[in-house]
């Protein structure tokens, strides 16, 4: 069984074999902090979560198993990181999105009630946001997917809304992460996504040599360099802002939403130059024309996790890519695989 720890609260930890998921279980051991991990392994990694911690293998899409694990273990707080991510893939398998994402939000929301559990901080994505009017995006910008994975996000964070409006012991954190990028300082785990599509990983590989070239999707936007603009937030600062809303959650952060970014934007051109500079590498870029749905410039206006939870990013572009860098050169020479 947890016990409870310094925050004074037990942790269920869902998707915590998962990267983000796992940065943030790391996080909370290094603190003395032993939560428990429910996840499928759909994509995430049993040999994540170190030995002694309290590890149940199930899946969110099925009431039963979240029941069982939420009345064997008395909860006070779910981390949830658990979802399918591939935004492309989102749009050509909606029905996989809104199963994995919303019903087994519905399953745990419902699971959470029987069991009496008050609390969760949810990971949503910069993806519920329309094309932005206005840049940084602050969190009262227009809200509007384009995919389904982004709608996905948006409707599990009106569930939130609802289920606290209706009940008063009820509180939540979302948190809309942007680019999440690095790993780990003291290695072992990191991004590992498949397929992956996310640019910092896809440059590494482009690095190592286990791809051919980086292709970069349009060059002749109104940026810097023509090329799109993102807001990159390396993997700890995230799990830095679960732990001030941890310590938040029934006070000052309360049923609040918070971006997590940067607010500062490099180009892909910009990120590929630094790719090269921190790992010495040189590599083939394959300029290939722009996709459908992507705006030029995503920067997060984090103003609102300041001001509210004392949040800051404290680590660099250079610290994600060289942190991640050790993470790739790692799985590739079969250290951690
Ligand atoms: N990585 C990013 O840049 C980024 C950006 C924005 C938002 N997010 C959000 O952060 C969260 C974590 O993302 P990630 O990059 O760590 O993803 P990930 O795929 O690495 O981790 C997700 C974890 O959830 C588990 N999982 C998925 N479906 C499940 C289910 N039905 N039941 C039980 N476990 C299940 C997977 O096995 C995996 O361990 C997600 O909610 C994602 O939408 C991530």
């Amino acid at each position: 069984m947890s016990e409870t720890n310094s925050l004074g609260s037990r942790v269920l930890l869902i998707g915590g074999a998962g990267y983000v998921g796992s940065h943030m279980l790391r996080n909370l051991l290094t603190c003395g902090i032993t939560p428990i991990v429910f996840d499928n392994l759909s994509s995430g990694f049993r040999r994540f979560i170190p030995k002694g911690v309290p590890f149940v293998k199930g899946d969110l899409r099925q009431l039963a198993d979240i029941r069982k694990v939420l009345k064997k273990f008395k909860i006070d707080c779910i981390l949830h990181f658990a979802s399918a991510i591939v935004v492309s893939e989102s749009v050509s398998d909606p029905g996989r999105y809104y199963e994995n994402n919303v019903l087994s939000f519905i399953n745990l929301i419902q699971a959470m009630r029987e069991a009496d559990v008050q609390q969760m901080i949810f990971s949503s994505s910069a993806a519920v946001y329309a094309a932005p009017k206005k840049l940084p995006i602050a969190e009262d910008a227009l809200l509007g997917p384009n995919t389904a994975y982004g709608h996905s996000k948006l409707m599990c964070e009106q569930i939130l809304r609802d289920v606290a409006a209706a009940h008063k012991d009820f509180s939540f954190v979302v948190f809309r992460y942007f680019n999440v990028a690095g790993a780990y300082d003291q290695g072992g785990i990191g991004e590992n996504h498949d397929p992956e599509t996310h640019l910092i990983p896809l440059i590494l590989k482009a690095a190592l040599g286990e791809k051919k070239s980086v292709q970069v999707f349009g060059d002749d936007y109104p940026t810097v360099d023509g090329t799109c603009i993102r807001d990159f937030i390396h993997v700890d600062d995230v799990c830095d802002a679960h732990f001030l809303a941890l310590k938040n959650l029934t006070k000052s952060a309360r049923n609040q939403t918070f971006n997590l970014g940067n607010q500062k934007g490099f180009s892909v051109k910009q990120v590929i130059d630094a790719v090269k500079k921190v790992t010495g590498q040189d590599f083939k870029v394959q300029i290939c024309p722009p996709r459908a749905g992507d705006n030029p410039k995503l920067i997060a206006d984090f103003c609102k996790a300041k001001e509210i939870l004392g949040w800051k990013p404290q680590r660099s572009l250079e610290k994600m890519i060289a942190s991640a860098w050790a993470w790739e050169k790692n799985r590739k020479a079969g250290l951690l695989a």
